[in-house]
């Protein structure tokens, strides 16, 4: 059986083409890659869901060229969400808006609103401006497991389920935030954060002038509970190096243990050090990866001492919380 393509960074047109007619694109984006398709075919859209094997009812982002396309989708941009647009787009930030006509059920998920990013990647922009319409991309990964940061990634999990007539992957290179959109719902009075990234509440405040309702880390996008982003290794969350040595101790008798912490830590006696990131950023960058490769070595458990902090570090504890839950 041939192998689905993967495209180089300036084949854009072949990917706009495959889009058109109603293929799959493994889409490069700065926080994750997705798997992009035509956001006004519902054939296509139903494929994404058949290929990750996710369930109907979650709705997907429609990703577009910029901010003058937010009123093809929706109906209302409030003046808050267009100062987040402004500072943000492109970037790794989802307004969750209310929709108009042509945002369907079948990427809304049912729901009265439609999610909406312009993402910050060379690639991802080209093909969204080659295409002119909104691509709905969620991950592209099978449904509850690790995000992909890299085309190798993609085509691990999803190569065999691509159809190599009609789909293609496009390689833009690793992605650079390394966790999804921050998700923000503007269609109260104030915005309320569904999903942390890197993009955080803080900076929504200083922004927009307005209090961003507290969600605490709790996660509030439909579909984004329950054991998601995990590998299969076992994933154990410490706070602290001395919980890392005992934990990893506790462990090592059995098993190979992988660990994950910043720099500054040393790696426990036993473990087989997975990451060791200098800063909270590239911590959420090489988290999946880390991850995957865990799965690759075979290994039993994973170990992840939580970075601290209110930027980008709150994303980071989400993913691994919920990596935890698996
Ligand atoms: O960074 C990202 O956001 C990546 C890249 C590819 O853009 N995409 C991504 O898509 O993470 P996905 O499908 O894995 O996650 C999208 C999340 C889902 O949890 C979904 O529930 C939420 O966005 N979402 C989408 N539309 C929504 C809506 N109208 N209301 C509430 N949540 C929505
Ligand atoms: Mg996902």
């Amino acid at each position: 059986m041939s192998e689905v393509r993967v495209l180089a960074a300036h084949e854009v047109d072949a990917a706009v083409a495959v889009l058109r007619a109603g293929g799959l694109v493994g889409l490069p984006t700065e926080t994750v890659y997705g798997l992009a398709a035509d956001a006004d075919s519902a054939d296509a859209v139903a494929r994404i869901y058949a290929v990750k094997g996710r369930p109907q009812d979650h709705p997907v982002i429609v990703h577009i060229s910029g901010a003058d396309k937010v009123v093809d989708w929706a109906s209302d941009f409030p003046s808050y969400a267009q100062q987040l647009a402004a500072a943000f787009w492109p970037g790794p930030m989802t307004l969750i808006l209310r929709r108009n006509q042509r945002a369907h059920d079948f990427v809304t998920g049912g729901q009265d609103t439609v999610g909406l990013r312009v993402p910050n990647h060379p690639v991802a922009l080209a093909v969204l401006s080659g295409f002119g319409g909104g691509v709905a991309a969620p991950s592209a990964n099978q449904f509850g497991a690790v995000s992909p940061t890299s085309a190798a990634h993609v085509l691990a999990d999803l190569g065999e389920r691509l159809d190599p007539h009609r789909d293609v992957i496009i390689d833009g290179g690793d992605s650079s935030v390394g966790v999804e959109s921050t998700i923000i719902d503007c269609t109260g009075e104030q915005p309320r954060i569904l999903r942390p990234g890197a993009i955080t509440s803080l900076d929504v405040e200083r922004v927009t002038g307005l209090n961003v309702s507290a969600m605490g880390e709790a996660i509030k996008a439909p579909g984004t509970l329950d054991s998601h982003y995990a590998p299969d290794a076992t994933v154990r969350l410490v706070d602290t190096a001395e919980q890392l040595e005992e934990v990893v101790a506790a462990l090592a008798h059995h098993q190979f243990v992988g660990v994950l912490a910043p720099e500054v830590v040393q790696t426990p006696r036993g473990a087989i050090r997975l990451s060791m990131p200098q800063s909270n950023l590239q911590y959420a960058e090489e988290l999946y990866a880390a991850l995957r490769e865990a799965d690759r070595l075979g290994l039993g458990h994973v170990v992840a001492l939580l970075p601290s902090g209110d930027d980008i570090a709150i994303a980071v504890r989400d993913r691994l919380t919920r990596a935890a839950q698996g």
